[in-house]
């Protein structure tokens, strides 16, 4: 299987891709590495365990990080995932240990010891940004760094400009996407097809237990979409990164140049995306602009199925 560690601050969506990987035998999970993002690390670092007890995977190693981005007072989103991050179902105060360390030392140690893992950043880039400039030696080592951020035609989610992920740390954003490392990018032109239209959540709920806490969570996040634009149903964002390393077939992209905006009090965080090819500038990143959202709920259906 191939070895990931997912960088994430749940959130909902983030909670459906860490069950996800946990669900697939294709990945095996090193690590989770917890970013202070839609809630503060105090509760990400939680919810992260929370998560992994609901799969009955007390046993993965779950590691707190940054509790703020790179160079900016952090900026939270409650107003999507409420105030716990996992609002919309209850579920039991988590037993399982914090690991002791931080992970960004985590990152480092494991790419380290092991050539080629694959990092799954679901959250702002600050743990990873910080393991590149701490150790630039990984860059070589890493395999991949499969990203939920940005967007091209859809624009912003937290301001006009800009995805809430490189918002919240443009400068970890602009680290990463210089690094020389692989990149494959998951933009809100991806993610806002995908979205949790009624018939697909109650195939979720059908499934048992796990099933019916993961349409908990989406009734609860999808009523900010639902409420706010008419939409119908939520974009589901995080699990698309962990679908794309299981099955790749159902997305299709470009590699292109990729550059973060952190100067422009309008547009920063912005990724400024050349998807047609109008610059030299050097291609850093495979940016995915379209996908199967049946393939992928079935998929995502089938392996929930599986917990
Ligand atoms: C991203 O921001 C967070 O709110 C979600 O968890 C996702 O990672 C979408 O812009
Ligand atoms: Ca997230």
């Amino acid at each position: 299987p191939r070895k990931i560690i997912i960088d994430t601050d749940p959130g909902q969506d983030d909670a459906v891709a860490i069950l996800l990987a946990l669900a697939s035998p294709e990945l095996e999970v090193l690590g989770l590495t917890c970013v202070a993002g839609n809630v503060p690390l105090s509760r990400t670092q939680r919810n992260a365990r929370v998560v992994c007890e609901l799969a009955g995977r007390s046993g993965v190693k779950v590691f707190a990080g940054c509790d703020r981005p790179l160079a900016r007072p952090l900026v939270t989103a409650e107003h999507v995932h409420g105030k716990t991050g996992l609002d919309g179902a209850d579920l039991p105060e988590q037993v399982m240990p914090l690991q002791e360390g931080h992970a960004v030392d985590f990152i480092i140690e494991t790419a380290r010891a092991r050539d080629g893992i694959t990092l799954v950043a679901i959250g702002p880039l600050t743990n990873i940004a910080a393991a590149l400039r701490k150790a630039p030696d990984i860059a070589a080592r890493i395999d991949e760094i499969v990203i939920m951020g940005g967007a091209y035609f859809e624009v912003g989610n937290i301001t006009p400009a800009a995805e809430f992920n490189i918002f919240v740390d443009p400068e970890a954003a602009a680290i990463v996407f210089a690094s020389g490392v692989r990149l494959t990018v998951m933009p809100l032109d991806v993610t806002h097809k995908v979205l949790t239209t009624r018939p697909r959540i109650e195939a979720l709920r059908a499934l048992g237990p796990v099933g019916e806490v993961v349409a908990a969570w989406t009734d609860f996040f999808e009523r900010f979409d639902r409420e706010k634009y008419g939409s119908d149903g939520a974009p589901l964002h995080d699990p698309c990164t962990i679908a794309w390393l299981i099955r790749p077939e159902l997305f299709s992209g470009r590699q292109i140049n990729v550059e973060i905006e952190t100067q422009s009090p309008l547009t920063l965080g912005m990724t400024v995306a050349d998807w047609w090819g109008v610059t030299d500038r050097p291609k850093n990143a495979f940016f995915v602009g379209s996908c199967d959202a049946d393939g992928f709920y079935a998929l995502l259906t089938e392996r929930l199925g599986r917990l």
